[in-house]
């Protein structure tokens, strides 16, 4: 069976674009492959991160995962840094990737913001990371939202350069899953900006532990257009907030923006805004509840993450242990 890694960064406010863009498809992959979801701490910690709030926002994705119907006895769930072959590939990784690749990543360029020599050199050799992430387990599919396409592409080109230089057929070709109808989930109050964990304004994004209240509120102040819905698709096109508010819909009732389009055509936003927060509730309430539940016995999601990287690490060790043989490593 092919076998699929993904991850999140756990550094709080947890949101619809991680569940419609990542969890939710995942969810759905089990049933088709051998599957591992990572808390990625490691890669958290290229930008500040406190050390009691890193701890307690693990927990959280990992509820999240769990609550949104991941099964970790079937697949495997744990954190990064609790498997080592991630940062000992990783370094081989940095010396496969060239500068000149590293350089045209735009996520370092918007997180490196305007203060670059500032940035931690982790940041900028993420990619590299994440590819280690992917290639320890000698994973093929990746499921992921729209922002992770260029990263992926570069995983790809250090597995193929490693096979290339080492003239092997080690590493597997990566493979992207990016899919559905919530791939760039938009902030709901600027259709032109990504929905994100770090956005000041918590109005721009649906949090995972939002209240029924809450997810109502924010969706009854999004910003939308004075026009009515539209017929057809296309004229969704010149219309971000309406061709997002569309497309969650869509996504969270596993229809296309076509379907929903079909039954909303000419309606008032106000309309379609009150049954968007019903479906929404519907959908977010019971995660929300479990995750709640789950927070309040870390005991229990300590034993499944650590049962988790033990199982992770009996696959990735051996894998690493041969491309250090590959590399040329002496093991006196
Ligand atoms: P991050 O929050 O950057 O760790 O992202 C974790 C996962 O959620 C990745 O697969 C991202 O592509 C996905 N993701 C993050 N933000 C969004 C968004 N606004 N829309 C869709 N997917 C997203
Ligand atoms: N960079 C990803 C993000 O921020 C998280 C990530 C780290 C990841 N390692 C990964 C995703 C490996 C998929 C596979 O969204």
């Amino acid at each position: 069976m092919n076998r699929i890694f993904s991850g999140i960064q756990p550094t709080g406010n947890l949101h619809l674009g991680n569940y419609l863009g990542a969890i939710r498809n995942w969810v759905q992959l089990q049933s088709s492959y051998d599957c591992i979801f990572c808390m990625v701490d490691m890669h958290a910690i290229t930008q500040w991160q406190e050390p009691a709030e890193l701890r307690r926002s693990t927990r959280e994705v990992a509820s999240a995962y769990i609550a949104s119907g991941i099964d970790a006895k079937k697949h495997i769930i744990f954190n990064q840094s609790r498997v080592r072959a991630h940062a000992q590939l990783a370094w081989i990784f940095n010396c496969v990737a060239r500068l000149g690749w590293l350089n045209r990543m735009t996520q370092f360029k918007e997180k490196a913001g305007k203060d670059r020599e500032n940035a931690s050199v982790g940041l900028y050799v993420y990619p590299s990371l994440m590819a280690a992430d992917i290639l320890a387990y000698k994973a093929t599919h990746v499921p992921v939202g729209e922002d992770q396409k260029q990263h992926l592409e570069l995983a790809r080109d250090i597995a193929q350069k490693f096979n290339h230089d080492f003239g092997v057929e080690f590493f597997p070709l990566i493979e992207p899953i990016i899919k559905g109808e919530a791939t760039r989930v938009m902030s709901l109050r600027d259709g032109s900006k990504k929905m994100s964990k770090s956005d000041p304004s918590d109005y721009s994004r649906i949090n995972l532990t939002d209240t029924a209240d809450t997810i109502a509120l924010k969706i009854r102040k999004a910003k939308t257009d004075p026009h009515p819905l539209p017929e057809s698709v296309a004229e969704l096109e010149k219309r971000p907030e309406a061709d997002n508010l569309v497309g969650i819909y869509a996504a969270l009732s596993d229809k296309t923006r076509g379907d929903v389009l079909v039954h909303y055509a000419g309606a008032q936003f106000s309309k379609f805004k009150a049954e968007l927060s019903d479906l929404a509730v519907s959908v977010l309430g019971p995660i929300g509840a479990e995750m709640q539940r789950l927070m309040k016995d870390p005991d229990h999601v300590d034993a499944i993450l650590r049962d988790g990287a033990e199982r992770a690490q009996a696959i990735a060790d051996p894998i690493v242990a041969q491309v250090e043989e590959i590399v040329g490593f002496l093991k006196p």
